[in-house]
């Protein structure tokens, strides 16, 4: 797939890695922008106060398939539902929210695991195939949790990852019994 990372520094950067590992044509744009005509999907990894400023510097958006990874810390901002539809705004297009519930730093250890770790994922339905994909293809499973009418619940969810107080990141895995 050809992806565009809006956003290349420790998600969009680091997804980028793990993405090309997999096989995939990544193209990674900063606060400048650029274009993402020829992208199959978007990822979104901007400071969340920082979405709007950083998508109305990209041009090709409309339409496309956009995974948002923001996050809401230090405090929400704005009048959106929530950012995934603040993303939606800008891409008039399907969305998922991922990879906001994970930790950059970890991203180079996801494969080293004894097992995948789970990757949580709202999602409008047409996002879902590619979602699923990348977040395979990044190592973790995905585990969807709602359509993307529940994104800003999930994006209230990491002040709840926070809470464990995890030192330098934690991954976490969702099982059926039997599978662990
Ligand atoms: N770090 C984590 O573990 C983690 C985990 C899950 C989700 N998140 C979320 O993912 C998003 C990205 O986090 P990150 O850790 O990758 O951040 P980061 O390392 O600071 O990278 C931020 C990226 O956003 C770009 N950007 C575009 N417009 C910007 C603007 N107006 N002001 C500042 N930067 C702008 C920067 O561009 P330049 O390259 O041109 O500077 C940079 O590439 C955030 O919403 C964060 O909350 C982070």
């Amino acid at each position: 797939m050809k992806i565009v990372t809006i956003g290349r520094g420790m998600i969009g950067g680091g997804l980028a890695t793990l993405w090309r590992t997999a096989g995939h044509d990544v193209e990674e744009l900063g606060r400048d922008g650029g274009d993402a005509s020829d992208a199959d999907a978007v990822l979104v990894a901007v400071p969340g106060a920082k979405i709007s400023a950083a998508l109305s510097k990209v041009t090709g958006l409309d339409g496309k398939i956009a995974i948002d990874a923001t996050n809401i810390m230090p405090a929400r901002h704005g009048d959106f539902p929530s950012y995934a539809h603040e993303v939606k705004s800008f891409t008039h297009g399907p969305v998922a929210k991922s990879f906001n519930m994970n930790f950059g730093s970890l991203f180079g250890a996801v494969r080293e695991q004894r097992v995948r770790p789970s990757n949580w994922y709202v999602a409008d339905a047409g996002a879902r195939e590619v979602t699923e994909r990348l977040v395979r293809d990044a190592g973790y499973d995905p585990v969807h949790v709602g359509d993307l009418s529940r994104a800003r619940d999930f994006e209230n969810a990491v002040w709840l990852l926070m809470g464990i107080q995890p030192v330098g990141g934690v991954f976490y895995r969702f099982a059926v019994p039997g599978e662990l």
